[in-house]
């Protein structure tokens, strides 16, 4: 069967696609600019379908938008500290675009800006393929990177693929925002995040190579935890990020797929289980979301990806890939309870 797109606007004169992928129990939208999940259908207790991604209508509310709504970053998600870092004792430097420090590549010139080239389609599976070239953005090699979103049974699978001819930096995320209810706040949502120890925050939101345990913090949610419970607790941590904005490590990592957390919706049964074969997960609670549309806390990254600045710190795996072709994945898997 073919896969119609739909039109989702125009930037720079060049059209955008939106491309749906489904089957009987889940529906993705995918927009070509970004790679980005724009709408997420999944049958809640009721077996209603529900969107349980926040995403807006047309592509122009994508154009610089500094949330990185739904959209996939490559070739390093997180923060770099001093937006430098060196492979084989050559030094290379990011872009600074957050004060002297390196957020997510980059917004303006990243891969969340870019329109990518839809490589496959069927019902169930797109790839989306987006080059840079050597020393783009800061990192080495003449690089070609492949989304594939893939529907299977209740799960919405991503697999990213980097071919590279010189030794680089591969650690790409998506940074869909989830509200399971498909309306209002995250904050009743419950959370089990499969990590004792997450990264604490130092001035300037770069994430320290000191671990914390989580054992009797706001950071707990070894066990399923209200989000809103202790978010407001005068933390000194959840005050510098307005909130939860911080990389658990997950437990038991050997670069296997893991379960990393799991998200539940009360109000109407809806559970997401996020898994991934990365070290660690940055939880976000949209806690800088504010526009006419959405609010704080609307939404919930579960941003699976390496250990924050790991490039710079000698206690964590660096997310280093030979020459070659590397595959890292993320699943999405839905239920109802
Ligand atoms: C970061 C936040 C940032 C957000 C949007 C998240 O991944 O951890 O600090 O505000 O992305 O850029």
């Amino acid at each position: 069967m073919f896969n119609h797109p739909q039109a989702f606007g125009t930037v720079n004169g060049e059209k955008v696609l939106l491309y749906t992928i489904q089957n009987s129990h889940i529906r993705a939208e995918i927009s070509s600019f970004g790679a980005t999940i724009v709408r997420l259908y999944a049958h809640d207790r009721n077996d209603v379908l529900t969107n349980v991604v926040l995403g807006y209508d047309d592509v122009n509310r994508y154009v610089m938008n500094d949330s990185y709504m739904g959209a996939v970053i490559v070739p390093n998600a997180n923060r770099t500290k001093g937006a430098s870092f060196s492979i084989s004792g050559v030094k290379y430097h990011m872009i600074k675009n957050e004060g002297k420090n390196n957020l997510h590549s980059d917004l303006k010139t990243g891969s969340s800006q870019r329109i990518w080239t839809v490589t496959d389609l069927d019902t169930k599976k797109i790839t989306l393929e987006l080059k840079q070239d050597d020393l783009e953005l800061g990192f080495p090699g003449n690089r070609t990177f492949r989304v594939t979103y893939a529907v299977k049974d209740s799960s919405l699978i991503i697999r990213y693929e980097i071919k590279t001819d010189a030794e680089t930096v591969f650690n790409p995320t998506n940074h869909a925002y989830f509200n399971l209810a498909g309306k209002s706040s995250i904050l009743n949502h419950q959370l089990k995040i499969c990590a004792s120890q997450y990264t604490p925050l130092k001035k300037g939101s770069i994430p320290s190579d000191k671990v914390k345990k989580v054992a009797g913090t706001p950071f707990d949610f070894t066990e399923y935890k209200q989000i809103g419970k202790d978010i407001s607790k005068p933390s000194a941590q959840l005050l510098l990020a307005r909130g939860y904005d911080h990389n658990f490590l997950i437990d038991g990592y050997d670069g296997t797929l893991k379960l990393a957390a799991s998200l539940y919706c009360p109000d109407n049964g809806i559970v997401m289980d996020t898994y991934s074969d990365d070290p660690g997960i940055q939880v976000y609670t949209s806690n800088y979301l504010e526009n006419d549309k959405y609010s704080p806390h609307d939404g919930i990254c579960l941003e699976t990806q390496f250990t924050p600045n790991a490039l710079n710190y000698e206690a964590f795996d660096k997310p280093l890939v030979k020459p070659g072709k590397t595959v890292r994945t993320t699943e999405y898997r839905f239920h109802t309870e």
